[in-house]
């Protein structure tokens, strides 16, 4: 009895079996249900470890604009703020005057009008999307405030947008309650026509949004053009219809790529501006920023005032808590490139966006979708689609490691598929070179796969209807099938 007391003890002992084989391992574990008991550490982290091997390889996810690789003593700074929260400014007020320093640092790269001694009106979010919904909960207060001092109604705002808006705009104007007018594309014009756009403007329009960096294919918008149709339209009727930039990607990039080219606060009617700190301001996941023009384009009703932290603290936030190490790797990454760093990193960008633009150009087999000028990434569409298509491209990269999406464009565009390689910080020269050679390899294998098969019947004939499918057919029709019905529920939520 004491022996098998003393053999069923050790055999709970973690470190005596070997990491597979102890009981904790080799049971599986209730997914969905909190377990009964607890498990030693080293178990749950070899559990979860080992689950996690199944996500892709970020730095292989070329389908994102987001940060997946900074220095170590980045990472470092990270790991050391992990438990500090951001919304305590009175404990921490170290890192309140980190984000000041990282908005009037942006706000100055984005030309707002400041004095010498003007601090700048912004706030650090969660990403895009939040400084989004805040810079238009911004835009509806005032024109909401100005209808009512008018004494005309204020129950029907609408926003002005491209259709190739990200969906986080879409998700502003459904949670607030905004009209969401979209211009639609066309043929070989994916993004907002200026036009277009300000022929949609009426009185009840809360601001008209241009994308710096258009998501689907990286392309800038004419914001200069809209400011000036705009200015146009305004005089005319007296309206004041504001312009915000969505530079989510953009705005990290135009100040040291094109810094002549006018999208910023140089033009009078862009009264904000968002980016995101975890695209091109080389920052992991969770940073975004939004810069007002300045105080009064920032309805006062809309910042909170809280003081049971200690002293009084403005915010408008969405959300209370967040952490603060984003922050403060937003502020190192500004201290420690500088303008000079930034600029060479994003001329390295562009040159291998190039360097795989040209590749592809070379194999003959695509359209590119994507400008030079803009964001650094290459969008590009195959020239024949009778025999396979960019999906079955995008199954067969995974293969070799890759994660590049294939999506349709929005409306009146959505026949035309396109496969996006977003160009990061490190990704390198080899690998732009190695990509374009693993999707010639992807080319041949998919050739090899359909010389294999018949050729596609032109008009099917009585005999041929009748004749039973083979086996190959009813493949190809599963195939087909699942491929209508995997495009149908795509959605153009790439970020
Ligand atoms: C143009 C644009 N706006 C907004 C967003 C949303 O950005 P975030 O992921 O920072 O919320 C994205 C994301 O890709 C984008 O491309």
């Amino acid at each position: 009895m004491v022996l098998s007391k003393a053999v069923s003890e050790s055999s709970s002992d973690l470190s005596v079996h070997s990491t597979f084989a102890s009981r904790y391992v080799r049971a599986s574990l209730p997914r969905y249900r909190m377990p009964e008991n607890s498990i030693p550490k080293e178990a749950a982290y070899q559990i979860i470890n080992d689950e996690l091997m199944l996500d892709g390889n970020p730095r292989l996810n070329l389908a994102s604009f987001v940060t997946t690789w900074m220095e170590p003593e980045c990472d470092k700074l990270i790991m050391a703020a992990i438990n500090k929260n951001y919304v305590d400014m009175d404990e921490y007020p170290v890192t309140t005057e980190l984000q000041n320093r990282c908005v009037n640092m942006i706000a100055h790269l984005f030309n707002a009008p400041l004095g010498e001694s003007e601090t700048a009106v912004g706030v650090g979010t969660v990403g895009s999307s939040e400084a989004i919904m805040l810079a238009g909960l911004a835009f509806k207060r005032r024109w909401q405030n100005k209808r009512k001092a008018e004494g005309k109604p204020f129950d029907k705002p609408n926003i002005v947008t491209g259709a190739n808006v990200q969906v986080c705009w879409e998700k502003f104007a459904r949670y607030f309650e905004v009209e969401l007018r979209e211009v639609k594309l066309r043929d070989g014009y994916y993004v907002m026509d200026p036009e277009q756009a300000v022929e949609m403007v009426d009185e009840n329009t809360i601001c008209v949004a241009a994308i710096l960096g258009s998501t689907l294919n990286g392309e800038f918008e004419d914001v200069k053009l809209l400011n000036d149709l705009l200015d146009a339209k305004n005089a005319q009727t007296g309206w004041e219809t504001p312009i915000h930039v969505d530079a989510a990607s953009g705005g990290f990039i135009a100040p040291f790529l094109y810094p002549e080219l006018e999208w910023d606060f140089r033009l009078p009617w862009v009264k904000s501006i968002n980016v995101s700190g975890h695209k091109y301001g080389l920052v992991y996941a969770g940073i975004g920023w939004c810069i007002w023009r300045n105080k009064e384009d920032l309805p006062d009703e809309l910042i909170f005032h809280i003081n049971y932290l200690g002293a009084d603290q403005p915010t408008f936030t969405l959300n209370f808590s967040k952490g603060s190490s984003q922050v403060i790797a937003q502020y190192y990454q500004l201290i420690r490139h500088g303008f000079e760093g930034y600029r060479n990193i994003m001329e390295n960008c562009h040159e291998n966006a190039m360097v795989l633009k040209e590749g592809l150009e070379r194999t003959g087999r695509f359209d590119i979708v994507s400008k030079d000028h803009g964001v650094p990434l290459v969008a590009f569409s195959l020239k024949d689609r009778s025999r396979h298509d960019e999906f079955e491209i995008s199954d067969m990269l995974r293969r070799f490691g890759w994660i590049v999406p294939a999506y349709t464009m929005p409306p009146d565009a959505e026949h035309v598929t396109v496969l996006r390689v977003v160009i990061r910080e490190e990704f390198s020269r080899t690998l732009a070179e190695r990509l374009v050679l693993d999707i010639e390899k992807v080319m041949c294998q998919l050739d090899a796969l359909t010389s294999k098969l018949p050729p596609p019947p032109l008009l099917p004939t009585t005999a041929m209807l009748a004749r039973k499918k083979s086996e190959l057919e009813t493949q190809r029709s599963v195939t087909e099938a699942w491929k209508k019905f995997v495009l149908a529920k795509k959605t153009n939520g790439v970020c």
